[in-house]
């Protein structure tokens, strides 16, 4: 399952954030916005639980959040992502996977894990900018299954067809949340039209 957030908030900081021109100090701000607005979408269906507030005039039925929220950023572009999720849920543990994509190949190298012990019942929330081959995406699912995890949502702002597939039908249970699902793949993987490399992008490594 994929959701398409296609809200003109979303859409407009979209258009500013692939603008080659946009430096990395906006570039990061607006990864952080554009996060918050999908990790809104994604915690739509999160489980709740019924409390009572005694407010100043009565008691009031409400709701709160009723699982644990475990963010995974993908190592290192995730990491451009944590602030808007962190902003939108203070309380939420963090793990970390540390993956690239090999220049060549295009498939991913696992270099670091580390996850809290939550993961095995809470609701997990990998992030990355960008869900290209789905390789990457894959892996860290992977790695979360292995570790325990059975509640997985995936956040990114940009993917395509082919990425979307990939982690379809490798991990059906796992729903994906984006901004923009693009055209294609060129021959580098990389996504067109796309954002660039997004860790470059965010971290001001590209010349
Ligand atoms: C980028 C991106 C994803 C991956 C997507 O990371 O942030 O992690 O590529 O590609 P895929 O879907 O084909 O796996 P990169 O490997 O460039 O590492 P970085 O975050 O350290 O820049
Ligand atoms: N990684 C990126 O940062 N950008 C792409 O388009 C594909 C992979």
């Amino acid at each position: 399952m994929h959701v398409l957030v296609d809200h003109p908030c979303v859409q407009h900081k979209l258009a500013i954030i692939r603008n080659v021109e946009t430096g990395h100090k906006r570039f990061r701000e607006l990864a952080t916005e554009i996060t918050q607005f999908l990790c809104y979408e994604a915690l739509k269906s999160v489980k709740v639980k019924e409390v009572e507030v005694q407010t100043p005039v009565d008691v009031a039925k409400c709701k709160k959040i009723d699982t644990d929220i475990v963010v995974v950023p993908i190592l290192r572009a995730g990491v451009g992502m944590l602030d808007g999720i962190l902003a939108l849920v203070p309380t939420a543990r963090v793990g970390f996977v540390g993956l690239y994509r090999d220049e060549e190949t295009a498939m991913p190298v696992s270099y670091y894990e580390r996850f809290p012990p939550q993961v095995e019942s809470g609701t997990c929330i990998i992030i990355d900018p960008m869900l290209a081959t789905g390789g990457s995406t894959n892996a860290a699912i992977d790695r979360l299954k292995d570790a325990g995890a059975d509640s997985i949502v995936v956040i990114c702002i940009v993917t395509c067809p082919e990425g979307l597939a990939a982690v379809q039908v490798e991990h059906p249970d796992v729903a994906i949340y984006t901004a923009a699902i693009d055209d294609h793949l060129n021959e580098k993987k990389y996504i067109v039209p796309g954002l660039g490399d997004a860790g470059d992008r965010l971290y001001g490594t590209s010349h």
